[in-house]
C-alpha cells in the first residue's frame, strides 16, 4: 500500500519529468488578495501569471496547495464531519500550463497517472466535459481508452470553473471514481454519493470574469488542475473514508487516547471534526493567522470553537485540541517544515483560545439547553434570535455553531433577527469608528510606451531617468509604470517611496508607490502634457533614508529579541515607515522591562560597531541551508534576497537598506504590548526621532531636576517617593483634624438647639466636600445629640446634599427618611432612607435657608 507521502510524491515527480518546476504550496492564506479571506485553490499563486500581470521563469508548474475552504465561493464547512470526504482544510495536487500546453496534454497525463501510474481500473472512471467543449470530449474520446459512454456532458453547474466571483475562469473537465459495488450509471456522477466521486478537475483557464458578469478572453489560455490529495489517498489505500487512511488515522488514534473512546458510532462525527479542523487551525497558525474577532481570524476562531464543542459531547471538558498537534506535527512536518518550526507557537495559540471560550462555554451551552427545553413545551421549532445574538454575543458562540447545535435537535434558527441585531452593533461600532475614506476608482490603464516596464533600480540610487509606460486617472490623481523605477513599492511591511518626477518644465509629486502584479504603481498628482517625455524620478532621500534605518534596525532587534527572550520569538509581522518601526513577534508573556534594556543595548551595541548590511541573491533552498530566516507565511519565488548584518542577522527581505549599521544613529524601544494571545508588539524609534525623544525626555528630566536643586540626580527618585510618603501623612493628619474640629463645631450646635414639642431639632448648614463626610458629619451628630432630630446640609460644588438622623427613641414618631424628602423638596432634589438616618440631594443651592428653616415646621407636623 502507498503511504499519503509516496502518493503526494508520485504526482509531483510525474509532472516533473514531464518537464514542470516543482513549487512550494503558498501560504493558507493570500497576503496581497483581498478577494480571498483563504487560498482555496491550487491557482491562487499563479493569478497574476493567468491575468498577465505576472510572470514566471517557468511555462510548467507543479505542487502540492495547502487549500482551506471555509467561506466564500467555496465553501465545505456544513459538509464537514458529516461526511466523510469534505474538509476544510485539504491538499490540492495540481499541474499547470502557463501559455504552454493545452486540453490534449493536460487529459492524456491525467489518464496516463491515474491508470498507468496508480493503476487505477478504467472502467471505474469517468469524465465529464462542459456542454459546450466538443473538444475536449473528442480528445477523451479518441486520445484515451475510456468507455466512450463514460464521457458525459454537465452545463455551467458542474463544468465551469470560477475562483471567485471574479477572476480567472474557463470549462472544465472532471474525473469521477466509481467505488460502488456493482458500477453506476451516468445519473450517479455529480450526485453528492459518497461512493461516486470527484477526484480530479482540470480547468481550461481561458476568461477573466468582470464585475458585472462578463468574460473577457484572456491573450493565452492555460491549464489548472486540482486533486484532492485525501480522496485520492483513500481511493489508493481501498478506503471508503479519508478518514480511514493514514492522513486522519493517527490524529484520530491521539484523540481516542485523548477521549478514552473509540472512533466508533455516536463518537464518529464529532472525532472527524475534531481532527479536520486541528489541520485548519494548525496550518492556518503556521503561516501567520491567529484568531480573533473579524476576516479569517473570526474563521479560525470559529473552528476552534467548534471543535472546542464537538469536545464536550465526548466529554472534553480540558482544553484538548493542542494535545493533537505533535501527532500532526509528526505525521505532516517533514512535508510542511513550517508546521514544526512552529509546532510550539501553534500549541501555544490553541490552547489559550481553548481556555479563554471554556470559561464561557459551559453557560452558553445551559443557555441553549434551558431555550431549547421551552421550545420544546411550545412546540415551536425556531430559535429566538436574540437568544442567538445573546450566545454570540456574551458566550462567543459563533451563529453557525448555534445553527449547528439546533440542527442536530431537528430546529432552525431565527437568522433574520440575528442578523439585524448583529448589523445594529456593527452600525454603533461603525459610529464610533472613523469612515476611512475610499480611493476615486481607478480608470482603464493607457498604454503610452510598449516593452519592458517597472524594473526596479532604487536599491542601488534614488534617481533614474524614466519614461511612462502607462498610465491612468483615479478620482482626482493618477497612477502611473515607468520603465524603471527608483521608487520602493509598499511590501514587506516597508512603505513606498514618495519623492518628485521632474521633467523641464513639469513637476509632479510622487505621494506613494505600490505592486500589483509586476507593476510598480506610483500615485501621483499630475501628469505630463506629453506623455513620452523623458523625466527624471528622485526618491525622497531624508524620507528613504530614515526607513532603511527603520527597516535594518528591526533586523537587529528581530536578532536581539531571540537572543534575549529566546528563540520561539518569530516575526508575526512588521511595519517599516520613515518616522518608527513596529514589530510583532510570538511570544507568551510580557517583555520584562529588563529585557528592554538588554535588547535596547545589544542593537545599540551593533550600530555602533557599523556591522556591513549586505544582500545577495540566491536560490530558497541555499538560503535556508545558509540559516536564514524565512517569514511566517511569506510567499517566497524560486530566487530569493538574502540580507546579512555582519553575522549577527541573516533574512531573507525584499526591503531597502542601509549600507552598514552605523548609519541608523541610535535606537530606541518606545513600548511593548500584547496584541493577541501569543502575540507582543513592540514599536520603535531610530536616527533623529530617537534622538528627538532622548532630547525630550533630558529636557523634562531637568526641569524636574529644579525643583531639587541641592540633590544629586541619582538621588532625585528617592527625594520625590520621600515627597509623596510625606503627602500621604499630611492628607491623614488633614482628615483627623478636619473630623475633630467638625465634632466641636456639632457640640456648638447641639448646644444651641431648639426644641420642639420638647424634643431637640437641629438644622444648619456646614462646611463639607463630599455626600460621604457629610454622612459621616450626620452619624456624629447623631450620638451627639442624646435624644432628637438634626438635619445638616452642605452646598456641593452647584449641587445641595442633605442629611437628616433621628434618636432611635425618636424613631417611632418622627422618620428621618421622611423629614430629607420634605426638606430636599424645597432645593428641587428628593431622596429618602432608613427612619433613623437618610440622605438626599437637590439642585438649587440658592434655595438652602429656606429650607432648613423649615425643618422645625415639618418636624411639628410629624408630631402631629
Ligand atoms: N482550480 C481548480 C479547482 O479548484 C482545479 O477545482
Amino acid at each position: 500500500m502507498r503511504t499519503a507521502s509516496e502518493i503526494r510524491q508520485t504526482f509531483l515527480d510525474f509532472f516533473k519529468d514531464k518537464g514542470h518546476e516543482i513549487v512550494r504550496s503558498a501560504p493558507v492564506f493570500p497576503k496581497d488578495d483581498p478577494t480571498l479571506l483563504f487560498t482555496n485553490a491550487g491557482m491562487n499563486q499563479f493569478k497574476d501569471v493567468f491575468l498577465g500581470t505576472g510572470t514566471r521563469p517557468y511555462s510548467r508548474a507543479v505542487d502540492t496547495q495547502k487549500c482551506i475552504r471555509v467561506s466564500g465561493k467555496h465553501n465545505d464547512l456544513e459538509e464537514v464531519g458529516v461526511d466523510t470526504y469534505h474538509h476544510t482544510l485539504f491538499e490540492m495536487l495540481g499541474n499547470w500550463s502557463f501559455g504552454d500546453y493545452y486540453k490534449q496534454e493536460a487529459i492524456l497525463w491525467a489518464w496516463e497517472l491515474l491508470t498507468g501510474v496508480f493503476g487505477l481500473p478504467k472502467d471505474r472512471l469517468w469524465a465529464t466535459v462542459h456542454h459546450s467543449d466538443d473538444e475536449a470530449m473528442g480528445l477523451w474520446r479518441e486520445m484515451t481508452d475510456i468507455n466512450p459512454e463514460h464521457v458525459l456532458k454537465f452545463g455551467d453547474k458542474d463544468n465551469f470553473w470560477m475562483m471567485g466571483e471574479t477572476g480567472p475562469c474557463g470549462p472544465c473537465s472532471e474525473l469521477h471514481i466509481d467505488l460502488t459495488e456493482n458500477g453506476c450509471t451516468p445519473a450517479d456522477i455529480n450526485a453528492d454519493r459518497a461512493d461516486v466521486i470527484e477526484l480530479w478537475n482540470l480547468v481550461f483557464i481561458q476568461y477573466n470574469r468582470q464585475q458585472d458578469g462578463t468574460d473577457v478572453e484572456l491573450p493565452f489560455k492555460h491549464v489548472d488542475t486540482g486533486m484532492g490529495m485525501e480522496r485520492l489517498t483513500a481511493v489508493l489505500q481501498g478506503k471508503s473514508s479519508n478518514y480511514d487512511t493514514d492522513i486522519f488515522r493517527p490524529l484520530l488514534d491521539t484523540l481516542s487516547e485523548i477521549c478514552g473512546r473509540p472512533y466508533e458510532g455516536a463518537n464518529r462525527i464529532a472525532m472527524r471534526v475534531i481532527v479536520d479542523h486541528v489541520r485548519a487551525l494548525s496550518f492556518a497558525i503556521a503561516d501567520g493567522a491567529l484568531p480573533s474577532n473579524a476576516g479569517r481570524g473570526y474563521v479560525l476562531r470559529r473552528l476552534l470553537r467548534r471543535a472546542s464543542r464537538f469536545g464536550r459531547t465526548l466529554e472534553l471538558n480540558e482544553p484538548f485540541i493542542y494535545r493533537i498537534v505533535a501527532t500532526l506535527v509528526r505525521e505532516m512536518g517533514g512535508f510542511f517544515p513550517e508546521l514544526a518550526e512552529r509546532q510550539d507557537h501553534i500549541e501555544r495559540v490553541i490552547k489559550g483560545e481553548e481556555e479563554s471560550f471554556g470559561r464561557t462555554l459551559h453557560r452558553g451551552l445551559e443557555l441553549f439547553e434551558n431555550v431549547a427545553g421551552k421550545l420544546k413545551e411550545s412546540t415551536s421549532t425556531v430559535f429566538p434570535g436574540h437568544e442567538a445574538f445573546k450566545l454570540y454575543d456574551t458566550y462567543g458562540f459563533p451563529s453557525d455553531l448555534t445553527e449547528l447545535m439546533a440542527r442536530e435537535i431537528g430546529i432552525g434558527v431565527d437568522m433574520v433577527t440575528f442578523d439585524q441585531l448583529m448589523n445594529e452593533q456593527k452600525d454603533r461600532a461603525r459610529a464610533a469608528g472613523k469612515a476611512k475614506l475610499a480611493n476615486g476608482a481607478a480608470e482603464e490603464w493607457q498604454v503610452v510606451r510598449e516593452g519592458e516596464h517597472s524594473e526596479f533600480t532604487g536599491y542601488e540610487s534614488l534617481t533614474e531617468i524614466c519614461n511612462i509606460c502607462e498610465a491612468r486617472r483615479s478620482g482626482d490623481q493618477f497612477h502611473v509604470v515607468l520603465n524603471r523605477t527608483p521608487f520602493y513599492a509598499e511590501s514587506g511591511g516597508q512603505s513606498g517611496d514618495r519623492g518628485t518626477l521632474i521633467a523641464d518644465d513639469f513637476l509632479a509629486n510622487v505621494v506613494d508607490t505600490w505592486k500589483e502584479g509586476d507593476r510598480f504603481v506610483h500615485l501621483v498628482d499630475s501628469l505630463p502634457e506629453d506623455m513620452s517625455v523623458e523625466l527624471t524620478g528622485k526618491v525622497d532621500t531624508a524620507r528613504r533614508l530614515n526607513t532603511m534605518r527603520n527597516h535594518t534596525a528591526t533586523h537587529l532587534m528581530h536578532a536581539a529579541l531571540r537572543e534575549t527572550v529566546g528563540e520561539h520569538a518569530r516575526q508575526a509581522g512588521s511595519m517599516v515607515s520613515p518616522e518608527r518601526l513596529r514589530f510583532d513577534f510570538t511570544h507568551f508573556e510580557g517583555v520584562t522591562p529588563a529585557q528592554i534594556e538588554e535588547i535596547e543595548r545589544q542593537v545599540n551595541q551593533k550600530i555602533r560597531e557599523d556591522l556591513v548590511v549586505q544582500t545577495k541573491l540566491l536560490s530558497f533552498d541555499e538560503a535556508r541551508a545558509a540559516g536564514a530566516m524565512a517569514l511566517f507565511g511569506e510567499k517566497y519565488g524560486d530566487t530569493v534576497r538574502m540580507v546579512s548584518v555582519g553575522d549577527y542577522s541573516l533574512e531573507l527581505c525584499g526591503g531597502t537598506h542601509l549600507k552598514s549599521t552605523g548609519q541608523t544613529g541610535h535606537f530606541k524601544i518606545l513600548s511593548e504590548g500584547s496584541i493577541a494571545s501569543g502575540v507582543r508588539r513592540i514599536e520603535a524609534v531610530t536616527g533623529d526621532v530617537s534622538a528627538e525623544i532622548l532630547l525630550q525626555e533630558q529636557r523634562m528630566l531637568s526641569q524636574v531636576k529644579a525643583f531639587f536643586p541641592s540633590a544629586r540626580f541619582e538621588d532625585i527618585p528617592k527625594q520625590i517617593e520621600s515627597l509623596i510618603e510625606e503627602r500621604k501623612y499630611l492628607e491623614k493628619e488633614l482628615k483627623k483634624l478636619k473630623s475633630e474640629s467638625a465634632s466641636s463645631g456639632l457640640g456648638a450646635l447641639v448646644e444651641a438647639a431648639l426644641h420642639v414639642n420638647g424634643v431637640k431639632v437641629i438644622a444648619s448648614k456646614i462646611e463639607s466636600d463630599s455626600p460621604d463626610e457629610l454622612r459621616d458629619a450626620g452619624n456624629s451628630l447623631r450620638q451627639q445629640l442624646g435624644s432628637g432630630v438634626g438635619v445638616l446640609a452642605a452646598a456641593i460644588g452647584d449641587k445641595v446634599n442633605i442629611v437628616a438622623v433621628v434618636t432611635d427613641d425618636l424613631v417611632k414618631t418622627v422618620q428621618a427618611g421622611k423629614i430629607v424628602g420634605a426638606v430636599a423638596k424645597i432645593v428641587g432634589g428628593g431622596g429618602g432612607g432608613k427612619p433613623h438616618m437618610a440622605q438626599a440631594g437637590g439642585k438649587d443651592p440658592s434655595k438652602l435657608d429656606e429650607a432648613l428653616k423649615a425643618v422645625p415646621g415639618i418636624v411639628q407636623e410629624m408630631m402631629g
